[in-house]
């Protein structure tokens, strides 16, 4: 848990992993509850204009700093990591160029995955932007509020089936700042090109809200002999703002946004020799249900968790507790 200290600093710090698994149930006891069947998987196809179609795929952001924003797609071939972009549709009046790279995966050879820094950008902002000086593609984003009230949307273990779909429509509609998504993401297991068809199933949502991930047991993907390199696909396609956290791993960091301050331990760090199995004791209920959190932040000392579950299609409010800050507690004041 990122909350250690009794009596913490006025930021409300948001232990993210392992709070939402059991906030989520801790309410919901007494009736019993049986989660309905999986549903199909889903392949998201990239839709190409003709066979010379290089346009950007796969598109997603995620904060940089207070100020900064990073976008990260893909293409078939060789592009510019060019993303130009403005404040008003059409005009994109400033850009920067940033890095491209791939990887191997057996005889898998990923796309040309770019990443590009947009900033400094105004809080709570609509921008538009364009990549790869692509004009077939307009994307459009908005920035978290500088300060309080602030939303975020809390999803894991989400993979690419039809309830993945179903509980993205919700996120949608639920007006989130920042999407936090603590692990298990793709559920591809080693077939990488369902990792391609995940960025796409996403795109819609996170090339317009920062999504900020960290990784699962499903992230690692290392085969003994064959490909001894874990989390070779994660880290070179949701590469997150480790560095200016000062951690020296993609695989956990924290970042600050609108006062708060956001801790993102996966659960299969490699910071132990070993991984840090998750603390099953600190559950009081479990409930195994399909849906999606919402973690509103209205200030610096409370935060309300709210659990919508996905009941066949519909998102249903579950469950939902209000979490007051410990720096509120008057034992620490002195
Ligand atoms: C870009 O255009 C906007 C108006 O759409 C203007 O406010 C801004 O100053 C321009 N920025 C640059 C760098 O030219
Ligand atoms: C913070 O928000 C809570 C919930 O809305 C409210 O009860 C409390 O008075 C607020 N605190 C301050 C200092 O505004």
């Amino acid at each position: 848990m990122g909350v250690s200290r009794a009596c913490p600093d006025r930021r409300l710090t948001v232990a993210m992993a392992i709070l939402a698994v059991t906030i989520a149930g801790m309410f919901a006891g007494g009736h019993s509850y049986s989660r309905p069947k999986a549903r199909r998987n889903i392949f998201v196809r990239h839709i190409k204009a003709n066979s010379e179609d290089n346009s950007p795929e796969q598109v997603h952001i995620s904060l940089l700093g207070k100020e900064s924003m990073k976008v990260s797609w893909i293409t078939e071939s060789e592009a510019p990591a060019t993303v130009e972009y403005g404040t008003s549709a059409g005009v994109y009046n400033r850009s920067s160029t940033g890095t491209t790279s791939s990887y191997r995966y057996m005889i898998y050879r990923s796309g040309q995955i770019h990443e590009a820094v947009m900033g400094p950008l105004e809080a709570n902002t609509n921008y538009h932007y364009r990549l790869s000086s692509d004009p077939s593609r307009d994307f459009t984003f908005k920035t978290p509020p500088a300060e309080f009230p602030i939303k975020f949307a809390v999803v894991g273990d989400f993979g690419q089936t039809e309830w993945t779909k179903s509980t993205l429509e919700h996120v949608s509609r639920s007006k989130y700042d920042v999407l936090l998504l603590p692990g298990d993401l793709s559920y591809a297991n080693y077939i990488q090109p369902r990792w391609d068809t995940f960025g796409r199933l996403v795109e819609p949502l996170a090339s317009q809200r920062p999504w900020m991930v960290t990784q699962g047991n499903h992230e690692v993907e290392a085969i003994p002999v064959l490909h001894s390199e874990r989390f070779t696909a994660y880290n070179a396609r949701w590469r997150m703002p480790f560095e200016e956290s000062g951690s020296d791993s993609n695989l956990y960091y924290s970042f600050d946004v609108a006062g708060v301050h956001v801790i993102m331990l996966g659960s299969y760090t490699d910071f132990d020799p070993g991984y840090m199995e998750p603390k099953k004791a600190i559950s009081i209920f479990r409930e195994a249900s399909f849906g999606h959190g919402q973690l509103e932040v209205p200030n610096a000392t409370h935060a309300r968790w709210l659990w919508h579950r996905n009941d066949n299609d519909e998102a249903v409010v579950a469950d939902s507790v209000w979490l007051t800050s410990l720096s509120s507690n008057p034992r620490c004041k002195n």
